[in-house]
């Protein structure tokens, strides 16, 4: 294997220049290179500093998080940045692109910093459930104070160069080649006589009120608990010696490297990126992908539009007439009026995208050049198949038909135009424009250049694309609707939907279903009981005390009424009154006396109707592999990211224990609680959900 860190020698500077691609992660040959580096320049008598560079992209990513969970390998990364430090050379490091997590650390451990104006720099272990393990913690705050170093490391945000000059974490800025600039800075400091100058001598930062910090950090974590440590991490380092405070770090790292939350954590940034990356499209390229057309402006088509016009995508937009065109107009102007406040476009930006870029018409002549329509109209079937023939007439041959459908048959929506393998789903989720999660829904002859276009368009809109096959409410609606009749079953036996959510929250769930069915719409679930009440089993429990809410006139939020009470131009909400007495009523009536549940049980519950439910979703070949469904419910339905989803949660938890209370709940409602096949085979094997990620399916 060859090295990833070459040596050269400038004058009297040694260059250590790290190729490692694609970001430079500090894996064991890096570490490894950059110590033999270092000792064989303090053994070259003409050497007398030392730079450190990155190749490609970025300077250094962070440490190789491919490597966690495996035995740690020599030399450690908090040993590298001492004796770095250490060096009785002087030594410097010029940064370019980002330089991240330990790659912040390495840097922090020379004693000179130089970076090119464009550089970022970080510390995001916070979001792995982390700490910076190799020194971040004891040397940040020595330079910034300890208020800035953990708004910093709690933030994990990527800090523009001129910020971290002013923080004093860069002693320069300057444009041009990182090593030609790095050179030039070493040569100035050679030539002043600058002192090698280490921040692990610096006075320790000067204390806060470390438990109003503490708490405030867990307050904003909603349950993270990496973010506490880190201001204990800190603390250490003001009111310990540097080697002191680095073992406490070492020790808090390895504690939170064990926890359940950072093997979610970092699930989740694998997947992430993973689920994308489908086999069966190698080498397939996307269609073209300039103009697309969206059919339909209310709620999503206007989500949608508006994140078309932000990626620079035109947009043809179709409603039904004048009147309705102008709404969708004012609500795609009123989201783009909200990213030009949060500064993510500019005015002419703005001006450019609401007259050039987008078009509104009302008829589907006006869709001859799109490359792709995505239709967002009722949830209906006949409407949306009447759409889907004007779209056939209408569109240049080789244009994509989507749906954004949430339940329908995209096979049926297909098979009403002359060319099905044109047609796909593209769910995306409200709001369109904010929410990170689109399934690309796989119908029967979809061909593969149309699944690879709507991947590709999910890329451009910053979404996190998961491939779904076709069924009811495809993966997360599908999941959502066991989870949530869950839910439901432990209202009629006597949980309180305020003391659910709560849970649930207490969970990590941003909401709790009820609050989130108030947000959505009360009316979607009626209709859908009403649709399929004609194929219920007798053995099927259906509440029907939201039923009375609605037939009432109450649809949650959009109404001022549902679980909760609105107040007009307020986001605040209290219980509804109403509640309680149509679930006495209910009880009453099916002769059920309420019992009392723990938060616990409501969750256990909860997760085990997710679990279960999932787990049929991956046999099926609905979803592809277990970490899709995980993605879904972490980027479309607010699973905490430190969860990492169902079926990592259920890894965590040991498989043979969730399909043990599955079956103990099937005693008392067989027809609802049917263990998975699939949960049933695992626990007789002793394998695990994340055994079939690694095995691709
Ligand atoms: N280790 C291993 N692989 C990494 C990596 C890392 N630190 N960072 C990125 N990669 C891999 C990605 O998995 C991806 O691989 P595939 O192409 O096989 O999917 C590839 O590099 C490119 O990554 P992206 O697709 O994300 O590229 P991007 O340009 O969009 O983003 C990035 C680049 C900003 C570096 C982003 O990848 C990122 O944020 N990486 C994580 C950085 C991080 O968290 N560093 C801290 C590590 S923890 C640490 O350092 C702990 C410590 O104190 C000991
Ligand atoms: P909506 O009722 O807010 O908007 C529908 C729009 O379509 C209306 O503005 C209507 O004028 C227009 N329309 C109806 N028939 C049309 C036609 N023939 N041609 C052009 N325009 C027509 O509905 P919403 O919530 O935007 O839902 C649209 C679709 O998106 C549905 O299929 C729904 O299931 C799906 N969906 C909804 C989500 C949500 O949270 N609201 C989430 C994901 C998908």
């Amino acid at each position: 294997m060859t090295n990833p860190v070459t040596y050269e020698t400038q004058g009297a500077i040694a260059v250590l220049r790290i190729n490692n691609p694609p970001v430079n992660a500090l894996s064991q040959a890096v570490r490894q290179g950059l110590s033999d580096g270092m000792d064989r320049a303090e053994a070259d008598r003409d050497v007398k500093a030392v730079l450190i560079v990155g190749e490609g992209r970025a300077f250094i990513a962070g440490a190789d998080i491919t490597e966690f969970g495996k035995l740690p390998m020599e030399p450690n990364l908090p040993d590298l940045c001492t004796r770095i430090e250490s060096s009785p050379l002087l030594v410097a490091a010029s940064m370019h692109g980002v330089t991240l997590g330990g790659g912040l650390e390495v840097a922090l451990g020379t004693h000179y910093r130089i970076a090119q104006p464009t550089a970022r720099l970080g510390l995001p272990e916070v979001h792995l459930g982390l700490l910076p393990g190799a020194g971040g913690t004891q040397r940040l705050p020595r330079l910034t104070g300890a208020d800035k170093a953990i708004e910093i490391m709690i933030s994990g945000r990527q800090i523009k160069a001129a910020e971290a000059l002013e923080l004093g974490l860069l002693d320069k800025v300057e444009e041009g080649d990182p090593q030609e600039v790095g050179l030039a800075f070493v040569n100035e400091l050679l030539a002043n006589g600058a002192p090698r100058r280490a921040v692990s001598e610096l006075p320790a930062a000067a204390p806060i009120d470390w438990e109003a910090a503490h708490a405030g950090a867990l307050k904003k974590g909603r349950g993270q608990i990496n973010v506490g440590t880190i201001v204990r991490a800190v603390q250490a380092a003001s009111e310990l010696g540097f080697a002191e405070g680095m073992e406490r770090e070492r020790g808090l790292f390895m504690e939170l490297l064990q926890s359940d939350q950072s093997k979610g954590m970092i699930h989740a940034f694998f997947n992430e990126r993973a689920v994308s990356n489908l086999p069966e499209l190698k080498g397939v390229a996307p269609r073209a992908l300039n103009a697309i057309g969206v059919i339909g402006g209310g709620t999503m088509g206007a989500g949608i539009a508006t994140a078309a016009l932000l990626a620079k995508l035109d947009v043809v937009l179709i409603e039904t007439g004048q009147e309705q065109a102008d709404a969708a107009r004012g609500r795609i102007e009123g989201n783009l009026q909200g990213a030009l406040k949060r500064g993510k476009i500019s005015q002419p930006q703005y001006d450019a995208l609401t007259t050039k870029a987008l078009t509104l018409a009302t008829n589907y002549a006006s869709l001859g050049e799109v490359d792709l329509v995505v239709e967002a109209v009722f949830e209906d079937m006949a409407v949306k198949k009447e759409v889907f023939a004007k779209l056939d007439a209408a569109c240049k041959q080789g244009a994509i038909l989507a749906s954004n459908t949430s339940y329908l048959d995209v096979d049926e929506i297909a098979a009403a135009t002359s060319r099905p393998e044109d047609v796909i789903g593209l769910h995306f989720f409200s709001p369109a424009h904010v929410m990170k999660l689109l399934e690309v829904v796989v119908a029967d002859k979809t061909a593969a250049d149309v699944v690879a276009t709507g991947f590709e368009l999910g890329k451009r809109l910053g979404k996190i694309s998961v491939r779904s096959g076709v069924c009811d409410g495809f993966i997360g609606n599908r999941i959502l609707a066991a989870y949530r009749t869950a839910a439901d079953h432990m209202v009629l036996d006597g949980a309180s939907p305020y003391q659910i959510d709560s849970a649930l929250t207490g969970f990590g769930f941003a909401m709790g279903p009820f609050a989130v069915g108030d947000l959505a719409g009360l009316d979607i679930g009626w209709m859908t009981r009403k649709r399929k009440a004609a194929d219920r089993h007798p053995d099927e429990r259906v509440p029907t005390y939201a039923d009375r809410l609605c037939e009432e006139g109450h649809f949650g939020r959009k109404t001022g009424a549902g679980y909760y009470l609105y107040e007009a131009g307020s986001r605040a909400s209290v219980p509804n009154p109403r509640i309680p007495e149509l679930i006495a009523a209910e009880q009453a009536e099916l002769n059920i006396t309420p019992r009392d549940f723990s938060d616990e049980e409501i969750v256990r519950r909860y997760m085990c109707a997710m679990v279960n439910e999932a787990a049929k979703v991956v046999e099926e070949g609905i979803a592809r592999r277990p970490a899709d469904v995980d993605m879904v419910l972490l980027f479309g339905y607010g699973f905490p990211r430190y969860g990492g989803g169902p079926l990592k949660w259920a890894d965590l938890q040991g498989l043979a224990g969730v399909l043990a209370d599955i079956e103990h709940y099937a005693q008392e409602d067989a027809w609802f609680w049917k263990p998975a096949p699939l949960l049933k085979s695992l626990v007789a094997d002793g394998r695990s959900f994340d055994d079939l990620n690694r095995a691709g399916g």
